[in-house]
């Protein structure tokens, strides 16, 4: 059993590590700027939470005294990304060196390497801190989590349809299978100071699992095919988001719809 400490532990991927953490037998410290109510959706039971800022460096050295494995799953939008992911990443490295712990795990997007979205750019900076840091680091790079394909669908609810980008496909991956090979990094898999890549067991297209979205919520909204403009958009289309090769065996899209979600 480790020490280990997840920061960001209060966001959709980092509860999904803690819980998984705990249930792999690790003592599990969360931190983030906000500690959840232990009645909130966000608490998970049985991890420790400190209050850490990762851009003013508040509460870090205290969150990652004792910890031997710092779990990185911190997200942040727009201007904020930068500072999260360069001054953030730079802090929470350097307290973590300083305070001795010995490996680093961070959760990347597949693609932030190769666009010039400025969040996926945003993204590959951070990972550079990790890699060019003295931790012996895991960068996890993985696809669209199911969550968040069927966000960009739903965006189209205030037009009565289901928003389908036009020429893109996914290869979603369901947030729990993404924790597991987070945290068989931060056990030691892969190599030191390497790059994992994971995806969801099945690419499809955008209207594909649109299709499987309306019919597992029996919804009547049609679906609107957009283009969409951009970095990410070509992104997309150019299928950089994409890594059939590093599928995993685990929940696809529709049994994960069908599990209620
Ligand atoms: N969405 C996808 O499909 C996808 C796919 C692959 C990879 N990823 C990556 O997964 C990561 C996690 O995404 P998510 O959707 O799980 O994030 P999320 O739900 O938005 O959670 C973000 C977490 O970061 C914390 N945080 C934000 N600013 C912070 C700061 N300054 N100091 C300390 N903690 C801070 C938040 O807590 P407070 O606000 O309370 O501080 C929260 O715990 C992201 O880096 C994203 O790039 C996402």
């Amino acid at each position: 059993m480790s020490r280990v400490l997840v920061v960001g532990g209060t966001g959709l991927a980092g509860r999904a590590v803690a819980a998984e953490a705990i249930e792999r037998g690790h003592d599990v410290v969360v931190a983030a700027r906000r500690v959840p109510d232990d009645d909130s959706a966000q608490y998970v039971t049985g991890a420790t939470y400190v209050t850490a800022d990762l851009v003013t460096g508040d509460g870090l050295e205290e969150a990652v005294d004792g910890a031997e494995v710092v779990i990185d799953t911190s997200n942040a939008m727009g201007k904020q990304a930068s500072h999260v992911f360069t001054t953030g990443a730079r802090n929470l490295v350097h307290t973590a060196a300083r305070f001795g712990v010995s490996r680093a795990v961070l959760l990347s997007i597949v693609g932030a390497d190769r666009s010039a979205y400025p969040y996926y750019r945003a993204k590959a900076a951070q990972e550079r801190v990790y890699l060019d840091s003295a931790l012996d680091t895991r960068v996890v790079r993985a696809t669209q989590f199911h969550d968040f394909v069927t966000a960009i669908f739903d965006r189209g609810r205030p037009f009565g349809a289901l928003l389908s980008p036009t020429g893109t496909r996914f290869q979603p991956i369901a947030i729990a299978d993404v924790a597991a090979v987070l945290m068989d990094a931060a056990e030691g898999a892969g190599e030191p100071d390497g790059i994992i890549q994971v995806g969801g067991p099945r690419v499809e297209s955008a209207r594909a699992l649109a299709e499987q979205r309306k019919k597992a919520t029996g919804s009547r909204r049609y679906i609107l095919p957009i283009r969409l403009g951009g970095a990410l958009g070509s992104t997309w289309r150019a299928g950089r988001n994409l890594v059939p090769e590093h599928a995993v065996d685990g929940v696809g899209y529709g049994a994960w719809l069908d599990s209620g979600a």
